[in-house]
């Protein structure tokens, strides 16, 4: 087990696999397998399963999260991508907002495997309310497949002082015709527009067809 460079320790590589630390010992998420070195247990990380693995999968190096860091998660699903995001943050926190009930109940149930991760039922498109529960943020890391999603990010960005923010846009949301390069250039203006730099953008296929990850910091 290797740790890259570039995540301060906190993500592992092995024969071309990417694996966390796991908080949790003996419990799997999605079925990923587990595998011990001298006394670790390690998680796999499936770029199948999850754009953030598919991003470093895909030769990205743009890495904000700190093992203290608090990210403000929003799409959290049932908190499979979070989950691997609470292992890289073990002294930190993950604010994991989810608007599905559904989807929100198998997310609760992840989060019970990790004390670090808090589930809030809420809308990504409405910060206001759910600041009650999220004091501040390092990094906002979004994953929703609607529209407008970079100034759905931005506005969390702006509401929470996050330094750092990391977005999967996927192209078919903001606009089902228009070829994804031109969805993605204009969703790369839109958040410099905001007063964002760009640090990475890079397409994730062939783990996610037409998606882009975009990361990005507030501009000094
Ligand atoms: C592609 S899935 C997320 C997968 C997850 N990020 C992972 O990697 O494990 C998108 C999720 O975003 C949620 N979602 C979409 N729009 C939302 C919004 N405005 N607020 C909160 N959640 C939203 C959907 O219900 C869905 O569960």
């Amino acid at each position: 087990m290797e740790p890259l460079d570039f995540s301060g320790g906190t993500v592992f590589s092995e024969r071309g696999r990417l694996y966390t630390a796991s908080l949790c010992p003996g419990k799997r998420i999605y079925g990923e397998r587990l595998t011990a070195v001298r006394g670790t247990e390690y998680r796999e990380w499936d770029p199948r399963r999850s754009k953030l693995s598919a991003y470093l999968h895909c030769g990205g190096k743009e890495f904000p999260f700190k093992k203290d860091g608090k990210v403000l998660y929003l799409g959290a699903s049932s908190g499979t991508t979070a989950s691997h995001v609470a292992d890289i943050c073990p002294e930190g926190k993950v604010f994991c907002v989810e608007f599905a009930q559904r989807m929100f109940r198998d997310l609760v149930g992840t989060c019970e495997t990790r004390p670090n991760m808090m589930p809030i039922l809420g809308d990504a498109t409405k910060p206001e309310e759910y600041s009650m529960f999220v004091d501040s943020a390092d990094v906002v890391y979004q994953d929703v497949a609607q529209k407008r999603q970079a100034d759905i990010v931005c506005n969390n960005m702006d509401a929470f002082g996050a330094e750092f923010g990391m977005v999967a846009v996927k192209a078919r949301s903001e606009d089902v015709v228009a070829p994804p390069e031109k969805v993605f250039a204009a969703s790369e203006d839109r958040i410099r527009e905001r007063g964002f730099q760009i640090l990475d953008a890079r397409p994730i296929e062939p783990y996610e067809k037409s998606h882009e990850m975009i990361v990005f910091r507030r501009r000094a």
